[in-house]
């Protein structure tokens, strides 16, 4: 898909038919991820892909937004090696992940696989129930899968700020 395509298909899907994420295209969503910049290339993230039943009964013992989606990506990073930015009021941990959470979730609209993300969820319960290392930090879930029949965006999804609002040239 062309990428102004791509960034008007995303869209946050909130309820999820049967159909599963093809191996391809998810590998195609990852591989997104993988190639995201990380600051000083640290490459601090972990993602995890939770398919079995188990890992998806635990998602949604700490979240009501799974919304039937069959794959969740989750998308943690290692506080432990993060670039503390000069200033050391900052570190790179959050946004780093956040960029290749940014970037699977429009690889994902470009394989036509529908997405939200999630972050109403209690991380720390999370983590402990699917035994996460302690030195990982849960940023984000990403439901995964495909818009149940006669569902699609909400009518907020087409409610954006003029650029007047939000950028200023100076
Ligand atoms: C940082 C972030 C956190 C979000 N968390 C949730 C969430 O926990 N549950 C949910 O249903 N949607 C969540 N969303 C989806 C937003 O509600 C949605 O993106 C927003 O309403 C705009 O709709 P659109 O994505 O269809 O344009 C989140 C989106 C972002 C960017």
């Amino acid at each position: 898909m062309e990428f102004k395509e791509v960034i008007k298909a995303r869209y946050s899907c909130k309820k999820y038919g049967d159909r599963k994420v093809e191996p391809d295209k998810l590998a195609a969503i990852l591989e997104a991820g993988r190639l995201a910049p990380t600051a000083k290339n640290l490459q601090e993230q972990h993602v995890y892909v939770l398919q079995s039943a188990e890992a998806l009964a635990k998602f949604d013992a700490v979240t009501p937004c799974r919304y039937g989606a069959p794959t969740v990506l989750l998308v943690a990073f290692d506080k432990y090696n993060v670039f503390t930015y000069p200033g050391g009021k900052r570190n790179s941990g959050i946004e780093d992940a956040t960029i290749v959470a940014t970037h699977m979730i429009l690889a994902a609209a470009d394989e036509g696989v529908d997405s939200c993300w999630i972050n109403n969820l209690d991380p720390d319960q999370l983590a402990a129930d699917l035994g996460l290392p302690e030195n990982e930090e849960i940023l984000m879930a990403m439901d995964l899968g495909y818009a149940a029949e006669g569902t699609g965006p909400l009518p907020n999804h087409s409610s954006r700020k003029p650029l007047s609002e939000t950028v200023s040239t100076i």
